[in-house]
């Protein structure tokens, strides 16, 4: 039997009825989320535009901030107070000024930037997303590779898309780093490989913090001189080495530990499961690889940056996907791995490590 019509007149009362009671909130909350690209983007052109590396010089009025950036007039205070509103500028005295986080870390003068990565997503990520609902129908990647061929290759062919992503990558395996870099019982071990390790960030953090450790990374040869010059710019080029391969077609090279981070999510479940298989044959008795992404909780329902992580991963990759945590344990205990560990990171990375 099919329920009967309600009238708008009874569907109004009840909605009225609902809001009384606090039940339903209003829209308020939706709009907000509909509606918080726009405050998304408005940081995004900052960043691109430089303005925070700008103020690091000093304060600035609108005129001035607006002139150095060669903004036109109509949207430049609009722009400049929004920012204010964000909380990612100060204003006092009609001088614009950053707020003290986005001093230390949007600074691209600083050591300490991390930039990059927003760099990316302003100038390459924001319009894939804009075609996630195509994606989504097709389940093909909206990024260079909609037509097809390889996401690096298509990547490093372009000098400033190679290194505006090895530095997002810096960018986004920083905190991860200092995580590893604490957590692991790194006193146990003595050498380790970076497989995908990008310009690397992570080589530098372990090699910064364990003076006892050599190690470096393995990575498509195109990153080669940008692992060079990122590693000099710490004075650790006698410590940390680059072995150019494909880990498709090469053996990943030996060391107690190997690590493989925010790599895994760029392939298919075959392809992931090839590669711990290969790190497995690769580790000596005793050694260990660690994982590590912004994995999704075995629930599926709270890393919501893991699961954004994922639909990014369908934007960008013919079949790559974010995991749960408890995924991962089985893909390692499946290739050998006898005992496996989850230990939480930084918001929002956990990394599973597998014991040979
Ligand atoms: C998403 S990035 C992750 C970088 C870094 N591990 C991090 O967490 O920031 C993936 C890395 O895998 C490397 N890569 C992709 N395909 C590869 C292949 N076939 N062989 C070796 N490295 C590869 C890329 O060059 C890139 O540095």
């Amino acid at each position: 039997m099919t329920e009967p019509q309600k009238s708008p007149h009874s569907l109004g009362r009840r909605l009225a009825a609902a809001l009384r009671r606090r039940s339903l909130l209003g829209p308020g909350r939706l709009l907000q989320l509909g509606t918080s690209f726009w405050a998304s983007r408005a940081f995004l052109s900052a960043v691109e535009l430089g303005l925070f590396s700008v103020l690091a010089r000093g304060p600035l009025t609108e005129r001035q901030l607006r002139e150095a950036l060669g903004l036109h007039e109509r949207g430049a205070r609009d722009f400049f107070d929004a920012l204010v509103a964000m909380g990612v500028l100060k204003r006092r005295r009609g001088l614009y000024a950053n707020a003290a986080d986005v001093e230390v870390f949007l600074d691209a003068a600083k050591p300490t930037y991390i930039g990059g990565l927003l760099e990316m997503m302003a100038t390459r990520q924001y319009g894939f997303w804009a075609q996630l609902t195509e994606g989504l129908r097709t389940g093909r990647p909206q990024n260079e590779t909609k037509h097809g061929g390889d996401l690096f290759d298509a990547l490093y062919a372009n000098p400033v898309h190679l290194r505006t992503f090895l530095a997002a990558m810096s960018s986004i395996s920083l905190g991860a780093a200092r995580g590893i870099a604490r957590k692991f019982p790194w006193k146990r071990y003595h050498s380790f490989w970076d497989v995908g390790g990008a310009q690397g960030s992570m080589s530098a953090q372990l090699a910064l913090a364990h003076a006892h450790l050599t190690g470096g990374v393995f990575d498509l040869p195109p990153v080669q001189p940008l692992f060079e010059t990122y590693v000099r710019s710490f004075g650790l080029e006698r410590r940390l080495r680059f072995q150019a391969g494909d880990f498709f077609r090469d053996p990943l090279p030996a060391a107690d530990v190997l690590i493989m981070g925010h790599v895994l999510h760029d392939w298919d479940l075959e392809q992931k499961r090839y590669l711990v298989r290969q790190a497995y044959e690769a580790l000596p008795a005793g050694g260990a690889l660690i994982v590590y992404e912004a994995m999704i909780d075995n629930e599926r329902r709270r890393n919501l940056p893991g699961l954004l992580m994922s639909l990014n991963m369908l934007l960008e990759t013919a079949g790559g996907f974010d995991f749960t945590i408890a995924d991962c344990q089985r893909w390692l205990k499946d290739a050998g791995f006898g005992r496996t560990r989850a230990l939480a990171l930084n918001r929002p990375d956990t990394m599973v490590i597998g014991f040979k």
